[in-house]
């Protein structure tokens, strides 16, 4: 007697080289959301140097990238660092990434306020594995973040698609919202639209990378 063969073969596509984006939600974040953008806006008010850069690196906005991009280390901050690290394990389990041997260690974290008129133009980041944002101000009319398909073969000759699906565009967006935050690969272009909204746009970027584990 002959087994079922159709539970076994199945006709269907199959995911080569996917570019997977992680997304997860803060649980605390209802609670801390206050302290968060006051934390932000008080580092604006004195970060002279870092207004001064980024006056001429990020019109219109102000990071702290260039002057204070180790947030991690920052006591008020650990239970969000904690949970960016939670993410970024699942990230790496989730893409069966060697995690006996190696942990996502955090980087980099610096924030972002994005008024009225000021961007994000395409860029990726360098010196690291899993880079993500969490937001922590924004409303419906904040710009999104935007990727950008990283194969570029395609770019020959698309398809038309059916409209279903962000992928089958060359430029995916995703929409920003309070307390949310987005895994991505760290080589992976992305960039942020001028925001229109009259109200501020506030985001922390962070970078991980695969250390190994130290041996017992
Ligand atoms: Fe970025």
């Amino acid at each position: 007697m002959s087994g079922d063969t159709n539970t076994a073969k199945k006709d269907g596509l199959r995911v080569l080289f996917p570019t997977l984006i992680y997304e997860a939600w803060y649980p605390e974040f209802a609670e801390q959301e206050q302290k968060l953008v006051a934390y932000v806006e008080q580092m604006r008010e004195q970060d002279e140097e870092g207004r001064r850069i980024s006056d001429k690196q990020y019109p219109s906005g102000y990071t702290s990238y260039f002057t204070r991009s180790t947030l991690f280390n920052e006591a008020e901050l650990s239970a969000p660092v904690k949970f960016f690290h939670r993410c970024a394990e699942n990230f790496a389990r989730d893409h069966h990434w060697d995690t006996t041997n190696f942990q996502p260690v955090i980087n980099a974290l610096f924030a972002n306020i994005n008024p009225k008129h000021s961007f994000h133009p395409e860029h990726l980041h360098p010196y690291s594995h899993i880079s993500g944002v969490f937001y922590i101000k924004c409303d419906a009319d904040s710009p999104a973040i935007g990727f950008k398909d990283p194969r570029m073969a395609r770019w020959m000759m698309p398809p038309a698609a059916d409209g279903t699906r962000p992928e089958n565009s060359f430029h995916a967006k995703l929409a920003p919202e309070a307390g949310k935050l987005f895994l991505f690969p760290s080589w992976l272009e992305h960039g942020v639209a001028q925001n229109q909204s009259d109200r501020e746009r506030i985001s922390m970027s962070f970078n991980f990378e695969m250390r190994q584990k130290q041996k017992s």
